[in-house]
């Protein structure tokens, strides 16, 4: 391991993939490094075949599963990256905590090719799961705002919301989406409403550098009680799991405000914050071992292409409501409780987002 101040930690141990991937085990192609892919892109072009690429950081959960089955819907082959990218976490962040479930992950992508190699979609052709090394090749970049490394910028977007609490986290997206698609170059990008932000940054990052693709959007999917689906919901456990779903409820009482026709501020999200305050409230009344605290990061109102906060909503434009709550770690356990990975000792950030669509006359 080789850190210094403010240099991410690049230790093998935290990249616990296949030495060798062993490749042909799979009913696709397992890839570590850029070469070989990019002769298998140029057969595919050659081919007159399409690619849609699907991003992730593994830990696969419905949600990525849905993404591919669009992209497979979509296009003839599937490539699928998995990589914990280093340049998205800060410094006290948790990268080294961020869950790695390789196996699980390619048993789901067997069993899924096997579904779509059953019907008439494209499939899964290759998954790209890089080293560090090979995706920052030069320097192991800084994971401060104002560290060295070749890195994309999107702002303001990128300081606004999520990074106005996490500000290295869009640049270390847009980064690494920005090396994903010039290794791949596929026809097709796909990300989950979930993570809407990153959505509207990465739109704007192909906009703006007119990359030769199209970002494709999947829908966030849900709990049966309306959680989002996230690679981190593993850590919360029963308790904080019910108390999360705060943050939905409260963007549901927003969404039926617009719905009613309210478009100020103050009425839309109002109901947000009431919704909030009474659960916290609520929890503060219990014991130790029995409640849940949380912090409210925001619940935002915002203009969907600058992501800028709307006092009152355009109808012909409609709005993104998004909102992000910190899940503190759980004071005092019980004998025998589900506390999830970690024993409850994980803060844990909820994001969710409910998209106000346009009001046609
Ligand atoms: O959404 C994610 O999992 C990550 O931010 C992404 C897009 C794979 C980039 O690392």
């Amino acid at each position: 391991m080789f850190r210094r101040a403010g240099q991410l930690q690049f230790a093998s141990s935290l990249f616990r993939y296949p030495a060798a991937a062993p490749s042909r085990h799979y009913s696709f192609e397992v890839f570590r490094d850029v070469p070989p892919l990019r002769q298998l892109r140029r057969d595919l072009l050659l081919s007159k075949r399409t690619v849609g690429l699907v991003p992730t950081m593994g830990a696969l959960h419905d949600g990525h599963l849905s993404l591919i089955r669009q992209a497979a819907s979509e296009n003839t082959d599937v490539f699928v990256s998995i990589f914990v990218n280093p340049t998205q976490f800060g410094v006290n962040e948790d990268l080294s905590s961020y869950p790695r479930t390789w196996d699980a992950d390619i048993a789901k992508l067997e069993q899924l090719n096997d579904e779509l190699k059953s019907g008439n979609s494209g499939s899964i052709t290759a998954i790209l799961a890089p080293t560090p090394k090979t995706m920052y090749p030069t320097l192991p970049p800084s994971s401060e705002i104002n560290g060295d490394g070749s890195f994309v910028t999107i702002t303001p977007l990128a300081k606004k919301l999520e990074g106005a609490s996490r500000p290295v986290f869009f640049r270390g997206v847009a980064t690494v989406c920005m090396k994903l698609f010039n290794i791949v170059g596929a026809e097709r990008v796909y990300f989950g409403q979930k993570d809407v932000q990153q959505t509207v940054v990465i739109k704007r990052m192909v906009k703006d550098f007119h990359l030769d693709t199209e970002v494709k959007i999947g829908p966030t999917m849900r709990e049966v009680d309306g959680l989002a689906l996230s690679s981190r919901n593993v850590y919360l456990g029963a308790r904080r799991r019910k108390v999360g779903l705060v943050l939905f409820s409260a963007l549901k009482a927003a969404e039926s405000a617009y719905q009613s026709g309210k478009l100020a501020r103050s009425d839309i999200l109002g109901p947000s914050n009431d919704i909030t305050r009474d659960v916290l409230s609520q929890q503060q009344s219990l014991s130790p071992a029995e409640r849940v605290t949380f912090e409210v990061d925001y619940i935002s109102l915002a203009d969907p292409d600058t992501l800028e906060e709307v006092e009152t909503i355009d109808p012909a434009k409609g709005a993104i409501l998004s909102g992000a709550i910190k899940m503190a770690p759980l004071e005092k356990t019980n004998a025998g409780e589900d506390c999830g990975l970690g024993d409850g000792k994980v803060a844990v950030r909820l994001i969710d987002n409910l998209i106000l669509k346009p009001v046609s006359e």
